[in-house]
Parts: C-alpha cells; structure tokens; sequence
C-alpha cells in the first residue's frame, strides 16, 4: 500500500506524521520505503538519524525521488507499505504521488489560513478520483481536534466536495 502525505503549505505536520508513520509501520514488522519527495530532504535526514541512534533501519528504507516520474519509479517496489512525504509548493511532483498512492493523507491545521490554503492540494485528490474512481483522501487533523470543536462542523462541510473526510 502506497501512502502520500501531502499538501502545498509548508509546515503543517507532514513530515512528521510521515516519519512517524514510517518508524510504527516498521516496528510492527512490515518492510516499509520511506519516499522523501522533498528537495528539503528532512525524512532522509530524519532516516539518517535514526538509523545511527536506533539500529532500526533493517525493514525500512528511504530514498530521495525529486523527480515528476515518481509514480513510475515506484511502480517495482516491493515494500509491504511505501510512505511518501510530500514537498510544499512542488505541484507536479504531488500530481505524481497522487498517481503512485493508494489513499492520501492531507494534514491541515485548524487555522483559518489552513484551510484556506487545503483547497489546492485537496482540488488534486479529487481530480485524480473523477479520473480513476476511488482514491480515498482524509484531511488528517495535526492537531488533536478535540480541543477545536467548532471547527469540527465546518471543516467537514467545507471538505465534503472534495471527496475529503476529516
Ligand atoms: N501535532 C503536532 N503538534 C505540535 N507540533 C507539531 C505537530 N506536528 C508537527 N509539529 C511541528 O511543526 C513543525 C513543522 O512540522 P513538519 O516539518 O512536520 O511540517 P511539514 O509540513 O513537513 O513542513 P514543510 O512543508 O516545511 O516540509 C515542526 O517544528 C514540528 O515539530
Ligand atoms: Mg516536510
């Protein structure tokens, strides 16, 4: 299974909910590819770190793929679960992880800037869904939602065209 965290603001969680996911996926004992699909390269420094403090790393592995081919580049692999982290800004790139994913994670916050800046990334889930039918896309609260509820009903109503469930 291919999982794409992705969204175009910068500095919502991605990378940390994509290292975290990684790291608990591999511990549970599946191999597992973390893709680091930013030129930033914090999961592949992340991975670094961990490999050296931890000696964790023998089911998972990481790359760097920058590249828009992405989706093709992963096509052979034969990870259990290969985790992607998305780039903020890279279009192109997210349309091909889009592509390679089996269901997209898009981590908002709840600020009003947040989810005026949702709307991009959510736009490309739901045009690869009319495509290709079903592409299950979650907006992946990065903060514990409980302690905003009356964001609750209005995230779900604004998310709900997009083909996106909190
Ligand atoms: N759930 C959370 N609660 C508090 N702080 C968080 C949480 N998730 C992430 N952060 C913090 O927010 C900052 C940005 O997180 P992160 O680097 O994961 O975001 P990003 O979306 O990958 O950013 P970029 O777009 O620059 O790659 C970091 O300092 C991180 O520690
Ligand atoms: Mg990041």
């Amino acid at each position: 299974m291919t999982i794409a965290i992705l969204n175009s603001k910068g500095g919502v969680g991605k990378t940390t909910i994509t290292t975290t996911l990684a790291g608990t996926l591999q511990e549970r004992g599946y191999a597992v590819l973390l893709v680091d699909a930013d030129p930033q390269g914090s999961a592949v420094a992340w991975h670094h770190r961990r490999a050296e403090a931890e000696r964790k790393s023998g089911h998972l592995a990481c790359v760097q793929i920058t590249r828009t081919t992405l989706d093709r580049d992963l096509a052979s692999t034969n990870a259990d679960y290969v985790v992607i982290d998305g780039s903020a800004r890279l279009e192109k790139l997210s349309v091909s992880a889009i592509k390679a994913a089996d269901v997209v994670l898009i981590p908002v916050q709840p600020s009003v800037l947040d989810l005026w800046d949702v709307s991009g990334t959510a736009a490309l889930v739901k045009a690869r869904q009319q495509a290709h039918g079903a592409l299950p896309g979650r907006l992946l609260w990065s903060v514990a939602r409980s302690r905003v509820p009356c964001w609750r009903r209005r995230w779900k109503r604004r998310s709900a065209p997009w083909g996106c469930r909190c």
